[in-house]
């Protein structure tokens, strides 16, 4: 199927988001048509910063009103665009009719189109790696595209914290099957890792979680990893996981269903995370922050156990190196960034000695 023509038109949805604020960023400075789809085009605080870029003052970048919860909302943002970024979160992942019910009317709103060649469906590592029983990644400790949790697992059910990792390959496999019977487009799976980068308007300082953890540590108090409890954080730069957004939308050689893990492979523990703040801004004077571990006493009564497991996982990203040619910046740069962005942008005033 066909990639984006170069100056096509893209419709972002998400895009007051910390991805989409990215991804429409980056496909403005390539030269394209952006849609930027938000539930509310008069949200100010929220959509100020995408009103301030450039290509909106020309027309270039045009914003919409679509809520996801509104059927038929993408009907006539899609008709005329050649791409569909899909990065929106939806209302809530514990209900998976409610899941189905938005893949298929996007799904409608882009087969009605009959312009729309590619989508890049947003889902996560959460799709990859977020397993109920831990032990199964002792038993697959390679964390790459052709990995799914163990889906086999009675336990794994929203009420047993899986909501999201279910929704996301629901999301997935819908898009994947559709693009499959329509003959007319294609859906590309893009798997990003924790995100941690400059943040592009306040708002977004409450997101992620990545960016919100390194707030509240600028303010002297952070927490444990709760998901993935004693994970390192998997991360990625933003900037990097707009890029690939981008490029698996415009990339030639790609085939339907093709999934992306986007990680630089790059892991760090929450308190080494913490810990790089004072190294790399030492002109910042930070004092430091107190580690707080909500996780219940049973799970703590593991925490060796566990940060052994996640250490014997080995993180792979040949596929996208290799497919989209892509290039990770370090996490130390993108930790820096996100520090001054939350300084400037989000107006957070770090404890300093
Ligand atoms: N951040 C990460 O580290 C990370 C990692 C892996 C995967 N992802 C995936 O990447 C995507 C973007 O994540 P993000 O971090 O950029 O999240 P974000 O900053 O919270 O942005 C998500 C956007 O989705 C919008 N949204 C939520 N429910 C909606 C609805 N019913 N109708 C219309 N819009 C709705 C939100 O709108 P409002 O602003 O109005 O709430 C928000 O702008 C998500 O699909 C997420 O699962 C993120």
């Amino acid at each position: 199927m066909s990639p984006i023509p170069k100056g096509g038109t893209v419709a972002v949805t998400g895009s007051a988001g910390f991805i989409g604020g990215w991804v429409v960023k980056n496909l403005l400075d390539k030269g394209y048509r952006v849609r930027a789809c938000v539930r509310d085009v008069n949200d100010q605080e929220k959509v100020g910063f995408l009103k301030a870029m450039p290509g909106y003052a020309s027309g270039r970048l045009t914003l919409h009103t679509a809520d996801l919860d509104v059927e038929g909302c993408f009907d006539d943002i899609f008709r005329g665009c050649h791409g569909v970024g899909h990065l929106s979160h939806v209302s809530t992942y514990a209900d998976e009719d409610y899941i189905i019910k938005v893949c298929s009317h996007i799904i409608k709103s882009i087969n009605q189109s009959e312009t729309v060649n590619r989508v890049v469906v947003t889902s996560s590592i959460a799709a990859v790696i977020s397993e109920q029983d831990m032990q199964e990644l002792v038993r697959r400790p390679v964390l790459f595209e052709g990995r799914y949790p163990d889906e086999t697992n009675p336990r794994r059910t929203a009420d047993g914290g899986q909501g999201y990792s279910i929704g996301k390959v629901i999301a997935e496999r819908a898009f994947a099957n559709a693009a499959q019977e329509s003959g007319r487009w294609d859906a590309i799976t893009c798997c990003p890792g924790d995100n941690v980068g400059p943040i592009l308007s306040r708002h977004q300082k409450n997101r992620g979680p990545w960016q919100h953890n390194i707030e509240t540590m600028l303010l002297g108090q952070y927490s444990q990893n709760v998901v993935g409890a004693y994970r390192p954080w998997y991360t990625v730069d933003v900037r990097d996981v707009a890029e690939a957004h981008v490029r698996m939308l415009s990339s030639d050689g790609l085939k339907n269903g093709e999934r992306f893990i986007a990680w630089s492979t790059e892991t760090r523990d929450v308190e080494e995370v913490c810990a790089s703040i004072a190294r790399l801004l030492p002109e910042l004077g930070f004092a430091g922050a107190t580690l707080v571990d909500p996780l219940p006493d049973k799970v703590k009564a593991k925490e060796a156990e566990y940060r052994a497991i996640w250490r014997g996982c080995e993180l792979r990203n040949d596929r996208i190196v290799t497919a989209l040619n892509m290039e990770f910046r370090s996490l130390d740069t993108s930790i820096r960034d996100c520090v001054e962005s939350l300084i400037t942008v989000g107006g957070v005033s770090p404890v300093v000695f």
